[in-house]
C-alpha cells in the first residue's frame, strides 16, 4: 500500500481524490501497488463530503506520519506551499506538484533535495496541465539535443485572443467574456500579462536544455495591447495573433540561448496557428528528432489532475529511487533579448501618400497593409532585424508608431 496525502482541496485537489478513486483499479495495477489516499489538508471544511473522512488542517499530521510516501502539492502560490514541499521532502516523502510559480521560483532547489533523498519532487502538471510534456523531455527525447520550444502555454489568453479573431471584439469585452465562462480568474494578470506563460517557459527551457533558467530573465509581454484593429490587419494578412513563449539556441554558439514571451503573428503553416480557445501546444525541434508537437487541454480540474496522478503512479514505481531529471543546480543565463533577430508588423498614423517616404527611409522598402474599415493609418512587415535596431527605428517615425507585434514567418 502506498499513502498520498493531497495539500489543497481546490479545482485540481479535489480532481485528484475524483481521478484516484474514479480509476481505482487501472491505476494501481499500472503503480504494481495499491493507492490510497489517507489525508486531504484545507483549511475549509467540507460538510457532506466524503472527503471529510480524510480530511486534515494541520499539515504536521502529514509530516509526522511515517506511513505518508506521497504528498500532492496543489496549494498554489508561493507560501506555505514551498516549506510544506521541503519539509515533505526533507522528510524523505516523494512530491507531486502542478505548482507551476514554486517550481519556476524553487524547483531547482527542490530537486536537489529530492535527488540527495533519493526521492523523488516531479511536476508534469506544472506546463501544459494534462498534456505530457515534461515526462517526454525527461526520458522520451533524451537522444536529442534540444534547440527549439516554442508553445501557446496559457489557456486563458488563447481563449481571449480566440474570441477576439471569432467575434471581433475588444480585448476588455473577450476579457469579460473569459471571467464569466469561468476561464480567467477575477484577477487575471498573472494570465493576461504573460507571467504564467513566462513561468511555464522557463520549465520547459530548463528541463530542455539541462540548467536552471531564471524566469525573472524571460523577456515578457502580455496581450492587453492588442487591439480589435490589430486582429484585422492579422486576419487581412492570412494570420493569428498568439501569445507565444518560445526559447531557442542560437546555431554555432554555445549557451547562446534567448527566450520570449509575447503576442505574435502566425501564418498557417506554423503548427500553433489551428490551436484555439483553452488549448495549449508546445512544439519541440530537436537535432535528431526534427519537429514534434505535443497539443491538449492546457487546464481544467481533471486534465491538470490527470497528470498529476501520473506522476503519483511514477512516485509509487520509485518510491526509493530518484528519477535523474535534466535540470542541473548550474543556470544558464539567457542572451540579451535586445540582440534577438525578428520580423515586426508595424501600425502608424496617416495616409500611405503622405508618409511613404518617411517609413521608407528609416525601415527601408515596405509593402504598404490597408484593411477595409480602418481608416486614418496603414501597416507594414520589416525584414528581419534586431530588436534594438527596430526600437531605434521606431523612435525614428515623427509621432511614434501605433503599435507592433512581432511577425514570426
Ligand atoms: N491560468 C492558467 C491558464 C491555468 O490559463 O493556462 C493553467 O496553468
Amino acid at each position: 500500500m502506498v499513502h498520498v496525502a493531497v495539500l489543497g482541496y481546490g479545482t485540481v485537489g479535489s480532481g485528484v481524490v475524483e481521478v484516484i478513486e474514479t480509476n481505482h483499479a487501472s491505476i494501481n495495477k499500472k503503480a504494481g501497488n495499491e493507492i490510497e489516499i489517507k489525508y486531504v489538508l484545507d483549511l475549509r471544511d467540507f460538510p457532506g463530503d466524503p472527503v471529510e473522512k480524510v480530511l486534515v488542517h494541520d499539515f504536521d499530521v502529514i509530516l509526522n506520519d511515517p506511513e505518508v510516501d506521497i504528498v500532492v502539492e496543489t496549494m498554489g502560490g508561493l507560501h506555505p506551499a514551498y516549506e510544506f514541499t521541503k519539509a515533505a521532502l526533507l522528510a524523505g516523502k516523494c512530491v507531486c506538484s502542478s505548482n507551476k510559480e514554486l517550481v519556476a521560483q524553487y524547483g531547482t532547489e527542490l530537486m536537489q533535495i529530492a535527488a540527495e533523498k533519493d526521492i523523488n519532487y516531479l511536476f508534469e502538471a506544472s506546463c501544459g496541465g494534462g498534456i505530457p510534456i515534461i515526462r517526454p523531455l525527461n526520458s522520451s527525447l533524451t537522444a536529442d539535443e534540444i534547440d527549439e520550444l516554442a508553445g501557446i502555454l496559457n489557456g486563458t489568453t488563447n481563449y481571449i485572443l480566440t474570441k477576439m479573431t471569432q467575434d471581433g471584439s475588444e480585448f476588455e469585452d473577450a476579457l469579460h467574456e473569459a471571467q464569466n465562462n469561468g476561464y480567467a480568474e477575477r484577477n487575471p494578470e498573472a494570465d493576461i500579462e504573460g507571467y504564467d506563460a513566462c513561468r511555464k517557459i522557463a520549465i520547459l527551457s530548463s528541463l530542455a536544455y539541462g540548467r536552471h533558467i531564471d524566469y525573472k530573465e524571460v523577456y515578457t509581454e502580455g496581450i492587453t495591447r492588442i487591439t480589435a484593429t490589430d486582429i484585422k490587419y492579422a486576419e487581412a494578412i492570412g494570420t493569428r495573433i498568439k501569445l507565444l513563449a518560445s526559447s531557442w539556441k542560437v546555431p554555432n554558439m554555445e549557451d547562446g540561448f534567448y527566450a520570449m514571451v509575447c503576442p505574435a503573428m502566425i501564418r498557417d503553416t506554423n503548427p500553433l496557428y489551428s490551436v484555439n480557445d483553452v488549448f495549449n501546444a508546445i512544439f519541440i525541434h530537436g537535432n535528431v528528432l526534427g519537429d514534434a508537437m505535443f497539443y491538449g487541454r492546457g487546464a481544467g480540474k481533471l486534465p491538470t489532475a490527470s497528470a498529476v496522478v501520473a506522476d503519483v503512479v511514477d512516485c509509487a514505481k520509485h518510491l526509493h529511487r530518484n528519477i535523474l531529471l535534466n535540470w542541473s543546480t548550474h543556470t544558464l543565463n539567457l542572451l540579451n533579448i535586445e540582440e534577438a533577430e525578428n520580423r515586426f508588423f508595424v501600425r502608424v498614423k496617416g495616409s500611405v501618400s503622405e508618409r511613404f517616404e518617411e517609413v521608407t527611409s528609416v525601415f527601408g522598402s515596405i509593402q504598404p497593409i490597408q484593411v477595409p474599415g480602418v481608416s486614418g493609418e496603414f501597416a507594414f512587415i520589416t525584414d528581419k532585424m534586431k530588436e534594438k535596431v527596430f526600437a531605434e527605428k521606431a523612435e525614428q517615425i515623427s509621432g511614434g508608431i501605433i503599435s507592433r507585434i512581432r511577425a514570426y514567418f
